[in-house]
């Protein structure tokens, strides 16, 4: 199988997140994961594949697992509008529908914890401008959001992030490679913070990044999926949905199937989306199409994503009818969030002391 290269950086990063699974596996209890998106639109199956099912499978080897709605980085590159509770509520249920279960996550959004939040200013005051500067992941954003300026919250965003990681103490964060310069400056503040307010017994964990070793999958256009690029396979799709979705995906000419994502990514990404949804490799969904060309492919694809989250989906429909038990089950996240973040709060300011 071709591999993507990774820097000396990125591959110990691997290999730490690899010796990480065997000792969770180990002691599940001794670890807390965070982990968090952005309510910008439905959750997609790059999603499911990529992070969803690493939590799913922590939250149930018996890890606590805290679930975060980031709604203060969706206004990092866009002005949010009345439809926000709408994509909230729909991020909840594309959760719940995937397996996250609110009686044991802790499922909650960043404007309802207001101490998780009051948190970035003491640890804005732990890192340099320049440090905030040399973020790649957000100089990417920028770039690709197409901004004319960064406003302050853009710029400091990934600091806020070390709040959301450390406010609950998580010694797990299951993240993409894209992630890995947040998790970064988190263990740096972290470790600041320690040296200066709790030298000789540490308050704050320094997290741990769990990498997903499911390749990233591509949009349909061939680029990587994300929602603000409007080319993903939303998990809610419906079978037809996912049919036209997926019959307007960028291939190539070549007739025989091979799986070589760095010679013909797309052709690759929908084998690898195949080989994920049916549990097989994507050599073997290679094989099975032959020279079946795209069109097969792509029908190959089709069947297997729909039925894959025909379950799901189901109960995505179910919970979506549901309103008030999505509200609730976000309320109470919301407030168990809040009973940790105001114990920390307390904590930081005793060790600051700002006791008056
Ligand atoms: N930055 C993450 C993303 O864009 C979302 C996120 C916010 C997050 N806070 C987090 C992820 C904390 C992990 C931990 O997808």
């Amino acid at each position: 199988m071709s591999t993507v290269t990774l820097t000396p950086s990125q591959a110990a990063s691997h290999h730490r997140s690899d010796s990480l699974a065997a000792a969770i596996e180990h002691d599940p209890a001794s670890y807390r994961m965070l982990s968090g998106d952005r309510p910008t639109g439905a959750l997609h199956v790059g999603h499911y594949f990529g992070s969803l099912q690493n939590r799913i499978r922590l939250q149930d080897a018996g890890v606590e697992v805290l679930v975060l709605i980031a709604d203060y980085q969706a206004v990092t590159d866009r002005v949010v509008s009345a439809d926000l509770p709408e994509v909230v509520m729909g991020v909840m249920a594309d959760y719940l529908a995937v397996g996250i279960d609110p009686d044991r996550a802790v499922i909650f959004a960043h404007s309802q914890v207001p101490a998780l939040n009051q948190l970035l200013l003491p640890f804005l005051s732990l890192v340099s401008v320049a440090e905030i500067g040399r973020n790649p992941t957000v100089k990417d954003e920028v770039a690709a959001a197409g901004l004319a300026t960064v406003s302050g919250l853009m710029f400091t965003y990934p600091v806020h992030q070390a709040a959301d990681i450390l406010f609950c103490h998580a010694n797990l964060v299951p993240v993409g490679m894209d992630q890995l310069p947040h998790l970064e400056i988190t263990r740096t503040i972290a470790r600041r913070f320690n040296d200066r307010y709790s030298p000789g017994s540490p308050y704050f964990p320094e997290p741990a990044a769990l990498l997903s070793s499911a390749p990233l999958l591509l949009g349909i256009d061939g680029q990587k999926m994300s929602k603000s690029r409007h080319n993903t396979i939303p998990l809610r799709a419906t079978a037809d949905e996912t049919a036209r979705l997926l019959g307007r995906a960028k291939t190539d000419s070549q007739r025989a199937m091979s799986y070589e994502p760095d010679r013909r990514p797309e052709v690759a990404s929908l084998l690898l989306l195949t080989a994920l949804c049916r549990g097989m490799t994507p050599e073997e969904v290679a094989a099975e199409i032959g020279a079946g060309g795209a069109a097969r492919l792509k029908a190959a694809a089709t069947d297997a994503v729909n039925d894959r989250f025909a379950p799901i989906r189901a109960r995505r429909a179910a919970l979506a009818a549901d309103p008030g038990y999505l509200r609730a089950a976000l309320a109470k996240g919301n407030e168990r969030a809040s009973a940790i973040a105001d114990g920390t709060l307390r904590i930081v300011r005793r060790l600051m002391h700002q006791q008056y």
